[in-house]
């Protein structure tokens, strides 16, 4: 299963418009985490996908949730359904190249983004990437809540890892650059009039299979770390 290729998902949000929620829902985080949120804080929610946790957050009465995801065509479904909610905004950005200031959030949190990027050869890479941009958004003292299937071992270098400057220096460079590699800007033209019926049959049929896997995936228990910067 490649969760690390950008495309993947493209093509899986092309398909899945319904809210589905890796390993569980809002109510069962909170029921974990409660004492790390308060209602006051600005939210980041990386690689949202379609979970329920977006429009929650917002229902148990945090004020400004941030959403990103790696998918323009899921971005832009999630702009459209909730353009009439100010306290909800949509990014498609990756994680590893964030365009945020430094010490912007109160909270991020990430369900399912790190063990998708930890898939494929650049994994080890792919999750100090993102590590390190979680490290520099987040404020100091403030909150990393992450959800995971990966034992506390894989992750002990990159949650160690001092900022490295120079991967600092790549970062800040042209922010939409390997986005805009991976994902042709007319992506979506081109599936509307590449993909006949017979292909969307099939990836449907596929999508169900990967729906399936996803499932069972969600059988496995996975780990909340709560992780407080310095
Ligand atoms: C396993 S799904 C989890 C979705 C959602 N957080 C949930 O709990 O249901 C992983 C999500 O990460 C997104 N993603 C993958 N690579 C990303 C990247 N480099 N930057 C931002 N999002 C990414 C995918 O598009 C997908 O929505």
């Amino acid at each position: 299963m490649e969760y690390d290729n950008p495309l993947f998902w493209e093509f899986r949000y092309f398909i899945q418009k319904n809210t589905f929620d890796w390993y569980f829902n809002f109510e069962t985080l909170y029921q974990f985490t409660s004492e790390f949120w308060n209602k006051d804080f600005e939210v980041l929610h990386v690689g949202c996908g379609t979970s329920s946790l977006t429009e929650d957050m917002i229902k148990f009465g945090i004020k400004k949730v941030v959403n990103i995801d790696i998918s323009k065509v899921l971005i832009k479904n999630l702009k459209e359904t909730y353009k009439n909610d100010s306290r909800l905004e949509f990014f498609a950005m990756d994680v590893k190249k964030m365009i945020f200031k430094d010490e912007t959030f109160d909270l991020i949190i990430d369900k399912g983004t790190l063990d998708s990027l930890i898939c494929g050869k650049l994994g080890e890479e792919n999750v100090f990437e993102m590590m390190s941009e979680i490290y520099r958004v987040l404020k100091s003292k403030k909150y990393f809540i992450l959800v995971t299937h990966q034992p506390a071992e894989n992750l002990n270098e990159n949650l160690n890892e001092d900022l490295n400057e120079d991967l600092n220096e790549d970062l800040n460079e042209d922010l939409n650059e390997d986005l805009n590699k991976n994902l042709n800007e007319d992506l979506n033209e081109d599936l509307n009039e590449n993909l006949n019926e017979d292909l969307n049959k099939d990836l449907n049929e596929d999508l169900n299979e990967d729906l399936n896997e996803d499932l069972n995936e969600n059988q496995k228990i996975p780990i909340i770390y709560i992780l407080i910067k310095n």
